[in-house]
């Protein structure tokens, strides 16, 4: 046996060790077996909720890291301290743990530690290989850590995959999921399932008496993405690792640390959507000046694709591009091309007209005839654009109206021909003021049978980061792995989408936008592209077919539920200029905040949120458009003009004298039920009054029959006021609070 050690805080004993939250309320138990296999436990309010869990690997050459350790040493650390999110749902976020780190050795040279952070709102753990053990280089063919859970919970997930997301979600026992994991399947053109008894995480459980409890990861750097193995007799999940394209599940080098296992534990639905475990658990901010890093409201050139009015690709008249030899310019247009000067030029007159700061232009560069379902290696150089598409012209024109153009990038998932092209696509932005880049990974992965969430692809997504961090570049990937809090490190991931979004139409399950926060949210925000007022496809592009099942409060209150420091006004200008009124919600709502509340939740049936701008971001929104290589010195985002009562005609400078005004804004959605919201004002200032305006569902409104129904009423109200508001089924509202 080796010495055991302990540096601070409690004392481990031979047999076990116990940690506990700082609130005391969950206690971790690690112990050793009696053939030394190294397991843990853990408890909420004196209930177990994880049973004994075995931890541990089974290496590609046999080696089984399961059994025969002895614990050498057991330390003890806490930490109480407060850092502040260059973005987010709150400008100070407070990261308290206690900490426990196990150092295990066996007789045969193998070293593995474990190191376990509990805080009052969950557990965080992961595998640490130190360099004076015997494993230098290994390949790692499964992580065998488990869950053993203590009941049939209900269980909100999506079947597991190497490569997608892009699902609705079911909610059933866990011992359902065998018998329900294909029905749930939709086609996607890249998705690779394991069996009927994944799924993925974040995993949202739910146990018969309440507690609410959510496994996912944290900082997955360096190794492959964690799908959940069920097995639905034992109420068990065990770790089941995405193989590369030799199928090795891992790539290990001393000294090196898995990503965190992460375990939320509590008796209340918002505390899950308050919870801060994901970020806490990942590295401090990589980059030291962020000064470019800002949050994003933006329009784009691209709905009126995805639903088919206009395309991507500029003519009929190629079967196959071949990039630099095929000349456009003598080729005939087949006149869809949304992408087109005219076009492009009336969507900033309308994104400036009305307050946002960025506009999306997808299908500007060439190559978009055969990027689809080829498997082409070189399928986009990201520089050229199409002959109708003047790019010089197109960003001046921006620039002079306080529009930034957001580049977009699919790579057709050849990452290969995206690292190659890489430097000159980002140079190019560079070049002509372009600071946000959308990309997407869309089909199988290049090099061949490399899968979305496997290790290459894990390293290839940051190294684009850093790539674009180099450039001062923000990055928002669409079909990228799902994302584990690493927005903290690198905060130019101001996006992605990683699950499925509005992109999907009338595919989407009422409830979907009422899960999300719980599941996928919870590693990062996510680029679901909200504001759609149309719902039947046939209006927005004659010929196509479809309904899409919100209202129109629906979209409005996604804006405030669903966090993100980049949101999208995704619908057609035609159909805003169609509900004026409801778009002023829009116009005026914040992305970025000081404080957010959670007011009411319960996964896939309700969540109702309040937030309160972070007023330095709409001072540097402002600067920002100063800063544009033609822009104006005097535009003010709409937000901005909001928060500080300001006319359509304030300039920036306005703002920096004006009075600063308290506001607040409430947002809700549900889902297949109505649900009745009731907002207690008891957050805002005592002493003020306050002009509210409710945008909600009218009494009539439903998404099958009445989706566009929808009620505006002003009123004055005080923090001693409730609001109690109706949401209809896939339903919602939005309230706007401002201090007179
Ligand atoms: C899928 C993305 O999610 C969508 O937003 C994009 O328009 C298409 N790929 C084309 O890149
Ligand atoms: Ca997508």
């Amino acid at each position: 046996m080796l010495a055991l050690a302990c540096s601070k805080g409690q004392a481990p004993s031979n047999t076990g060790t116990e940690l506990t939250s700082p609130d005391g309320k969950l206690t971790l138990n690690f112990a050793l077996t009696a053939n030394g296999a190294p397991v843990y436990s853990l408890d909420f309010n004196g209930k177990r909720v994880v049973k004994p869990s075995k931890l541990g690997f089974e290496l590609c050459d046999g080696t089984l890291l399961t059994e025969g350790f002895e614990l050498a040493d057991a330390s003890f650390d806490s930490c109480d301290e407060t850092w502040k999110p260059v973005w987010g749902e709150e400008s100070e976020i407070r990261n308290h743990y206690n900490e426990m780190l196990v150092r295990l050795g066996r007789s045969d040279g193998v070293k593995m530690n474990i190191r376990f952070r509990l805080f009052d709102d969950g557990l965080g753990f992961r595998y640490e290989f130190p360099q004076d053990g015997k494993l230098r280089y290994f390949n790692i063919a499964e992580e065998l850590t488990e869950f053993v859970l203590c009941g049939d919970h209900t269980a909100w997930w999506i079947s597991g995959d190497y490569d997608t997301q892009e699902y609705n979600y079911t909610k059933s026992r866990l011992s359902r999921i065998h018998s329900q994991s294909l029905a749930m399947r939709l086609s996607n053109v890249s998705a690779t399932d394991f069996g009927p008894d994944g799924v993925q995480t974040a995993l949202q459980l739910k146990t018969d008496d309440g507690i609410y409890i959510n496994i996912h990861e944290a900082a997955v750097v360096n190794y492959p993405t964690a799908n959940l193995l069920v097995n639905g007799s034992k109420h068990s999940l065990r770790i089941w690792l995405t193989p590369d394209a030799q199928g090795v599940k891992g790539r290990m080098q001393a000294p090196c640390v898995t990503p965190w296992r992460t375990v939320m534990v509590t008796d209340d639905a918002r505390k899950v959507l308050a919870s801060r475990l994901i970020l806490n658990l990942n590295e401090p901010c990589a980059l030291d000046d962020v000064s470019w890093i800002h949050p994003v409201k933006y329009m784009g050139v691209w709905w009126e694709m995805i639903t088919g009015k206009t395309q991507w690709s500029y003519t009929s008249d190629v079967p196959s591009v071949q990039l630099g030899k095929t000349d456009y310019s003598a080729l005939k247009p087949h006149g869809k091309h949304g992408a087109n000067n005219e076009n492009v030029r009336r969507y900033i007159d309308f994104a400036a007209a009305n307050g946002f700061d960025a506009l999306l232009i997808e299908g500007w560069n060439e190559g978009w005839e055969d990027w689809f379902g080829c498997q082409k290696d070189y399928v986009f150089d990201f520089v050229t654009p199409y002959p109708d598409f003047d790019l010089p012209a197109l960003n001046a024109y921006a620039h002079s109206k306080g529009i930034r153009l957001v580049m977009h990038h699919e790579t057709s998932s050849s990452t290969v021909n995206y690292e190659r092209h890489m430097d000159a696509a980002y140079a190019l932005m560079n070049r002509y003021g372009y600071d946000a880049v959308k990309s997407g990974y869309v089909g199988n992965i290049i090099p061949y049978g490399e899968h979305h969430y496997s290790q290459p692809l894990i390293n290839h997504y940051l190294y684009t980061l850093r790539k674009a961090a180099d450039y001062h570049i923000m990055v928002n990937a669409h079909e990228a792995v799902r994302p584990t809090g690493l927005c903290r490190t690198w905060p130019n991931l101001i996006g992605n989408e990683s699950a499925m979004g509005t992109e999907y139409r009338a595919h989407i399950n009422p409830g979907h936008t009422s899960i999300l926060p719980f599941t996928r949210l919870q590693g990062g925000p996510m680029d679901y592209t909200p504001g759609i007022f149309e719902q039947d496809m046939s209006i927005t592009a004659p010929g196509q077919k479809g309904k899409m099942r919100h209202t129109i409060a629906n979209q409005l209150g996604l804006y405030v539920t669903f966090y993100s420091p980049l949101q999208m006004a995704a619908d057609l200008p035609d159909n805003y200029e169609r509900f004026p009124d409801a778009f002023q919600f829009i116009k005026d709502v914040a992305v970025d905040w000081e404080k957010s509340l959670y007011l009411e939740a319960e996964p896939g049936e309700y969540i109702v949120c309040a937030r309160k701008p972070r007023i330095e971001t709409l001072n540097k929104a402002a600067e920002g458009v100063a800063s544009l290589p033609d822009g104006k010195k005097d535009m003010l985002s709409g937000a901005a003009r909001f928060v500080y009562a300001l006319p359509e005609s304030a300039t920036a400078r306005d703002l920096v004298v004006a009075k600063a005004r308290d506001v607040w804004y409430v947002g809700g959605v549900c889902g297949e039920k109505a649900h009745e919201a009731t907002v207690k004002l008891d957050f805002l200032d005592p002493s003020l009054t306050y002009e509210a305006v409710l945008y909600a569902d009218a009494p009539d409104a439903d998404y099958e029959t009445a989706p566009q129904a929808y009620t505006i009423t002003r009123s004055q109200v005080k923090a001693s006021d409730i609001i109690k508001v109706r949401m209809a089924r896939s339903g919602g509202f939005a309230l706007s609070l401002r201090s007179l």
